[in-house]
């Protein structure tokens, strides 16, 4: 043996990072379905309604074409891009540059990590709300950097206190990250909160990471607004939006990225790298889906708001210590207090409910550590469903409940 090393070893990165937690119940899964258990899966945020038709219609064609058939062009289909642009006109009430400020990509997640990888270096510092979506925290410590970890408390309706943030933190941060609608806990911010967020990060020059792949799902009168709609958020942002939540396209894996041009071209300039850009049938399918409009939008939009209403009445009915969602598709709920007393946490209460009922939700430390204590429901089954699951969870929580 030639070699100093005794063992084909993964990095040490990779090793100490834990399993990505969302599949934690998969295997009660499969065992209760062979078992004949019917399951109402509220687990993953994979939303429910297929992809519309017209939307696979323009991917079939597109892919029919020829020049779609070989690699893709690195930074998108220009039609594409003009696309988003005219949307996000209408939508946020800025003009962008399609050339120079939008990069569709593989997947919001993906650019997401990928960020992390074009900005971190060893050491550095990323400021991220917690509870988090695990790419948050994942990208950044993967990519060598470390994360402080904002925590999103229930008296604050689970908006992160920027005021929070001791200096000596913002000195060493050289990326900070937010999201509202938030996932996993529903919480919702309004511009003056994105215009503090983008005055620290302009003050400490901060790179600003807003994912907003809930732009377009938003109940009462929270509808988000975008980084760019505040003064200075083009000088320090990176904004990122998906197609897979509004237009139910999760499994084709299509998002992009806008803002600041130096920064777009950065993360471009990695992943030229890494991979090839997206499918150009998918991009085509993404022009569709911008043009279905906003009528189809809305559409989506209210049916997870009634989803919404329904979970919550039941949660507060309850009398769970809830908060309500004001945008994403998700319920925060604390796991019952006969749990905690036990030393039990948020993994041994969904097994248990998993297994008695059939409902699966996930474990909310699979969103850090400030979880351990909740539970998240996903509101991606028809009502009816729902309905049916809530029934469940109620009897069996209260089974359990000593508030
Ligand atoms: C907050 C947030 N960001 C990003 C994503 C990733 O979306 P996608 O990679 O499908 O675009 C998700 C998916 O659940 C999410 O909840």
């Amino acid at each position: 043996m030639k070699s100093p090393f005794n063992k084909i070893l993964p990095s040490l990165r990779l090793v100490e990072m834990p399993p990505y937690a969302f599949g934690q119940l998969d295997e009660l899964k499969l065992e209760l379905i062979k078992n004949g258990k019917e399951l109402i899966d509220l687990s993953l945020g994979s939303p429910d309604r297929g992809t519309e038709p017209t939307v696979l219609e323009a991917m079939y064609k597109g892919m029919q074409k020829s020049r779609n058939q070989q690699y893709p062009i690195f930074s998108g289909l220009p039609e594409f891009k003009e696309e988003i642009a005219n949307w996000f006109e209408s939508r946020f009430n800025t003009r962008l540059d399609p050339k120079t400020q939008i990069l569709p990509l593989l997947g919001s997640k993906e650019g997401i990590a990928h960020i992390a990888f074009a900005y971190m270096q060893e050491g550095h510092l990323a400021i991220i709300p917690s509870p988090y979506y695990p790419v948050h925290m994942r990208g950044t410590v993967l990519a060598g950097g470390h994360v402080y970890e904002l925590k999103l408390k229930a008296e604050n309706n689970y908006v992160a206190d920027l005021d929070e943030i001791p200096e000596e933190i913002l000195l060493r941060a050289r990326m900070m990250i937010i999201s509202y609608p938030n996932n996993p806990t529903g919480s919702v911010v309004d511009k003056s909160y994105l215009e503090k967020a983008v005055n620290i990060c302009k003050e400490y020059n901060i790179l600003l990471v807003n994912d907003l792949a809930y732009s377009e799902i938003w109940f009462d009168q929270n509808k988000p607004a975008s980084i760019f709609e505040v003064r200075g958020g083009m000088d320090v942002g990176v904004e990122f939006h998906t197609f897979s939540k509004t237009y139910n396209m999760a499994g084709m894996r299509l998002g992009f990225a806008v803002g600041n041009p130096e920064i777009i071209h950065t993360l471009y300039k990695l992943k030229t790298n890494i991979d090839y850009g997206v499918c150009m049938g998918i991009q085509e399918a993404g022009t569709a889906a911008l043009r279905l409009g906003d009528s189809y939008r809305e559409e989506i939009r209210l049916e997870y708001q009634r989803r919404r209403d329904y979970v919550h009445q039941v949660l507060t009915d309850m009398k769970l210590k809830v908060t309500k969602p004001g945008g994403a598709m998700y319920h925060w709920i604390p796991i019952p207090k006969s749990y905690i007393d036990e030393r039990k946490n948020s993994f041994d209460f969904a097994r248990d409910l998993l297994e008695a009922t059939g409902v699966a939700l996930v474990p909310g430390l699979t969103f850090g550590k400030f979880g351990e204590d909740y539970v998240r429901l996903a509101l991606v089954q028809p009502l009816d469903k729902i309905k049916i699951a809530m029934e469940k969870f109620q009897k069996f929580t209260q089974s359990k409940l000593v508030v």
